[in-house]
């Protein structure tokens, strides 16, 4: 019981490392969350900071994901426990203790837990996903998508109640954190991918 709960508050700490914060912090001196759309995610370094910290932004926050899975498979043999330790990174992500609970929408690291969780559903999931985006470059619409075909892809191809359970509560997370850009979305006014903003 210890080790599972050091899992999970392992996982919520780890989570809490924004990249992309301390990405601009580091290296450009600006608070990420005071440019773009003000979220703290590799969507908004991309489009303030470029392409490369964006990609890189992206890879470390899907990182925190999967190693928090791992650490919950690692340090447990509950099958609920890397599930809960995918969420508490989710949780790090959106609402940081470092960085006063202040966060992104936790899409790049929900990827990265459901690529070690469940990882033909996660892959099947993201093929439709990068082609949504590359149709309709909105990297919101692709997130949303990637959010709901998980919980039917894990229904489908790998079903246990802690994966569904948890895939259902990460898929509301997102609709939640993604609340300003479904708005922007129906008055037409949501970024569009390739739409560099400067600082
Ligand atoms: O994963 C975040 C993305 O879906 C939207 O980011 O910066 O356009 O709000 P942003």
């Amino acid at each position: 019981m210890l080790y599972n709960i050091i899992a999970i508050i392992a996982s919520y700490l780890l989570g809490s490392i924004s990249f992309s914060i301390v990405y601009a912090r580091l290296f450009k001196g600006i608070d990420i969350r005071q440019h773009g759309s003000g979220n703290a995610g590799a969507t908004n370094t991309l489009r303030i900071l470029g392409k490369g910290p964006g990609i890189l932004v992206f890879l470390l926050d899907f990182a925190k994901g999967t190693v928090a899975v791992l650490l919950g498979y690692w340090l447990s043999t509950n099958e609920w426990v890397p599930v809960l330790c995918g969420l508490a990174a989710i949780i790090g992500h959106n609402w940081p203790i470092w960085f006063r609970f202040k966060g992104g929408k936790g899409i790049a690291t929900t990827v990265g837990a459901m690529a070690a969780l469940a990882f033909w559903p996660a892959l099947i999931a993201g093929i439709l996903t990068i082609i949504l985006i590359a149709i309709t470059k909105y990297v919101s619409v692709g997130s949303l998508l990637f959010a709901t075909l998980t919980p039917i892809f894990v229904a489908i191809f790998n079903f246990s109640w802690p994966l569904f359970g948890g895939t259902l509560i990460i898929c509301l997370f997102a609709f939640v954190r993604h609340r300003s850009n479904i708005v922007k979305l129906l008055q037409g006014k949501e970024n569009k991918l390739g739409t560099k903003k400067g600082m």
